[in-house]
């Protein structure tokens, strides 16, 4: 029988799109379109503007510069900058602005309940009065504050842990905790102080100015291969299993819980394996200690574990989400990356798990914090209508044709950074391209000098917007030395916002981008005019170029 026609046309088609697994195919369309754009209020052209500004208004601080005049990619962070779906919009309207229990909070918990497991939130008509387990705030760092403030007070009445790092601690272990101990801001301490540890792949910024800001140590426990740059191992994210086992075996009295971030921002963005995962929850359980996630980017998370782990390659994104979460026993999520809205947090803590066991007073002093601090329980400091729109977001986020676009729009994009020279953290992770500061500028930097600072300035002025995450944001300084970070970090991010660019922006990022590849040896240093000795210094600090 003859072929229809049509047949071959269909066949040369799909040969012309190719999978949905290769990186850049410019000819597969977004699986959405645009249905409101915005115009800029610049040129392109305005270089000397741009500079003016940059270096007279902002001090070369990035985040000190107008968003109004980036004609460009404005990639300095993925975090509440996406771009709401109509549905979100739509669902803005129907908001219920009661000041207790408005109908936004009961569809957000039957939302939790469907997107994370249905045993974290009281659902249906036994969920009247506010939820046990789900703990509303306007961001993800005010759930973080509340969390260790909340905790510190709970450990306070506990007793003690003996004042020094027991015996049987690996020597590398000890020295990283030592470190910390020393470099925490203000009145220095040392470990001899019954601080508290608080373990995890790597914890972000925000995160570890929380713990220490309670004098706990934020200790960070990378997987080997990510610190050995090994550009094949999917999962860089990962924690290292056997120095998790080696802190909780010896030192368990001062960990009061176990973290672990995912996808792991401050490490290249990159995944954490549901085997690493499950090792996790083991290894926590068989020592009695809680675990929760940092789970800002879970559904990117449960997206690389689809495409990297065989025995889920079959299963849904949601279930997949539903797999990990069963293995925590609470988590806290800045609703501003993946709960796809431009602002919203949350604190989830498993109803009758190991955390409420260890911490029974926990519950109401959250409460407590929360009516103090944010609002009624049941809105946390957010409208009503923007509840409406998170419950939506948790819907969108997890369809696997917006996952395939979200995230193979970042690895083209870092792949096309690798292919004119600029070397990127390998495999590119899910939310941003991270540049290898170390490797792009060979010996041609010291610490001191902070040239990331430099490139992302000269980037300003080329017109889009990246930032430092390296030597700088994450360094700290004595007031004599320079302390960059251990274990090292050094990079410039470069983060997508969700739904908000399409590839040809992120062309003209990466054009420009290949200016400075080019004449690297010229990118100059940078003398801090304000803020080196400063807690959290790269959100505050300004600087001039060097001559
Ligand atoms: N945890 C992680 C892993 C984050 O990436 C962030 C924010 C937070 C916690 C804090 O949440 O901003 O809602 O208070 N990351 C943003 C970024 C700011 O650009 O990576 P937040």
């Amino acid at each position: 029988m003859m072929t229809d026609i049509t047949d071959f046309f269909i066949d040369e088609f799909r040969k012309k799109i190719g999978s949905a697994d290769d990186a850049p195919r410019f000819y597969r369309p977004r699986p959405y379109r645009n249905a409101a754009v915005r115009f800029r209020k610049c040129s392109i052209e305005d270089f000397e503007t741009r500079r003016d500004i940059l270096v007279r208004e902002a001090g070369l601080n990035v985040f000190l510069f107008r968003a109004d005049m980036i004609p460009g990619c404005d990639l300095l962070s993925d975090s509440g900058t996406t771009t709401m779906t109509m549905e979100q919009w739509a669902a803005m309207m129907l908001g219920d602005e009661a000041y207790g229990s408005n109908e936004g909070y009961f569809e957000l918990k039957d939302q939790i309940a469907e997107t994370f497991g249905p045993d974290w939130v009281e659902t249906g008509t036994a969920s009247g009065g506010f939820s046990e387990s789900l703990f509303l705030f306007h961001q993800g760092r005010a759930a973080e504050n509340a969390f260790f403030t909340i905790l510190a007070r709970e450990l306070r009445e506990m007793p003690a842990p003996t004042p020094v790092l027991s015996g049987g601690l690996l020597p590398e272990l000890r020295e990283r905790i030592e470190a910390r101990a020393s470099a925490l801001p203000g009145r220095k301490r040392s470990i001899d102080d019954s601080m508290f540890i608080i373990p995890s792949n790597s914890h972000f910024d925000t995160t570890q100015g929380n713990i220490e800001d309670k004098r706990m140590i934020p200790l960070n426990l990378p997987c080997r291969e990510h610190l050995e740059g090994r550009e094949d191992f999917p999962f860089r994210g990962n924690m290292d299993l056997d120095e998790l086992e080696n802190l909780l075996s010896t030192q368990k009295e001062r960990v009061p819980l176990v973290y672990l971030t995912i996808t792991n921002n401050t490490g290249g963005g990159q995944p954490v394996s549901m085997e690493n995962i499950l090792g996790i929850r083991r290894i926590t359980k068989r020592h009695g200690v809680p675990f929760f996630f940092d789970a800002c980017r879970f559904a990117e998370n449960a997206w690389f574990i689809k495409r990297g782990e065989k025995e889920y390659a079959k299963k849904s994104i949601g279930e997949i989400v539903h797999a990990m979460f069963a293995c925590v026993d609470g988590f806290h999520i800045s609703l501003k990356k993946d709960g796809l809205v431009n602002m919203g947090g949350a604190l989830v803590i498993r109803r009758g798990g190991a955390f409420y066991e260890k911490f029974p007073g926990i519950r109401e002093g959250l409460t407590d914090y929360q009516i103090m601090a944010e609002g009624h329980p049941t809105y946390g400091g957010l409208p009503g209508r923007d509840l409406k729109a998170v419950a939506e977001g948790l819907r969108t986020i997890v369809r696997p044709d917006y996952l395939d676009a979200r995230i193979l729009q970042v690895r083209g994009f870092g792949a096309r950074l690798s292919e004119i020279g600029i070397p990127v953290i390998k495999p590119v992770g899910g939310h941003a391209v991270y540049i290898d500061l170390d490797r792009f500028f060979g010996d041609g930097a010291v610490d001191g000098d902070f040239k990331g600072i430099s490139f992302a300035a000269l980037m300003l002025i080329a017109g889009h917007r990246v930032c430092e995450l390296g030597v700088y944001a994450f360094g700290s300084y004595d007031g004599v030395r320079e302390n960059p970070p251990v274990p090292r970090v050094n990079c410039i991010r470069a983060a997508v916002p969700r739904l908000a660019y399409e590839d040809r922006d992120l062309s003209s990022m990466v054009e420009a981008a290949g200016v400075l590849a080019e004449h690297r040896d010229r990118i100059p240093a940078v003398k801090v005019e304000y803020g080196r000795e400063l807690s959290m210094r790269h959100f505050k600090s300004r600087f001039a170029f060097r001559k």
